[in-house]
């Protein structure tokens, strides 16, 4: 893309990251709201992937149960910004920590339809960073405030590594649940920690959003190695008006789980 200095300049003033646009950039950027602001938007909708050799989760190994989405399921969740660091998901079936250090974690995600109904063959997708903030894909240092111009400018931003962890695909089994075996992730610049994730059903991605993880456990994460290493970053515990992730203790295993409830 080649602008001169004033097509520049122009479209830098209408995506509001010029002059007094600090606070803007603040609000939307750094995890505050869900669905606010032209920057956000910038990312929506960009990447489409395949999905296809898309696994199917293992409802005979699944360590959560429909009951484990609780009381306040099927809660709808915004539609919102697939950030810069999104790419389609490798073919990596249920286990996406590759071997990446931290605190197992299962990701469990039920996809239902507006009366809870759980759908079958739908593809979540997720992604998180690691425990110390990086995305697989991206070298970007997670002290530091991501490129945004650039991800604004080309809907997100190209990897420039070739790790693939904490990244993966699922089709949802009988009772509308995909689950990875991950690691609680850690934190980058002005985010809160989260996971995102894309729902898609019969090809058409329906729900894309990010979901939080509970100050309680984040405080216990994060005071643990790998998550305590010396960072100059301090981590964001606002929440920011995304949802929580539900997190329960099953035997020795550590269980986040949240409904992805779609339209129709
Ligand atoms: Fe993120």
């Amino acid at each position: 893309m080649n602008l001169t200095r004033r097509q520049y300049l122009a479209m830098m003033s209408s995506l509001g990251l010029l002059g007094g646009s600090r606070a803007l950039m603040a609000d939307n950027i750094d995890g505050v709201g869900p669905n606010r602001g032209i920057a956000e938007r910038a990312f929506r909708g960009k990447q489409t992937c395949t999905n296809s050799n898309v696994f199917e989760s293992d409802i005979t190994t699944r360590i959560s149960s429909p009951d484990d989405f609780g009381t306040n399921s099927c809660n709808m969740i915004e539609d919102s910004f697939e950030g810069p660091y999104f790419t389609c998901a490798p073919s990596t079936g249920k286990d996406i920590a590759i071997a990446q250090a931290g605190q197992p974690l299962i990701i469990a995600m039920r996809v239902v339809d507006g009366n809870c109904n759980p759908i079958a063959n739908a593809v979540v997708d997720i992604w998180a960073c690691n425990a110390d903030g990086y995305y697989a894909g991206y070298s970007n240092d997670p002290d530091k405030r991501p490129p945004m111009v650039r991800a604004i400018l080309f809907g997100h931003l190209k990897p420039d590594t070739e790790t693939r962890f904490c990244r993966g695909a699922l089709r949802t089994d009988a009772n509308g649940i995909a689950e990875f075996n991950t690691v609680y992730p850690g934190f980058y610049y002005g985010q809160p920690i989260h996971v995102h994730f894309k729902a898609h059903v019969d090809g058409k991605n329906l729900l894309t959003s990010q979901a939080n993880f509970s100050e309680e456990w984040n405080e216990r994460i994060v005071n643990l190695p790998p998550y305590n290493k010396a960072r100059s970053l301090k981590r964001n515990t606002k929440q920011g008006g995304f949802p929580e992730m539900g997190l329960l203790e099953r035997g020795d295993h550590l269980v986040a789980v949240l409904d992805l409830v779609v339209p129709g």
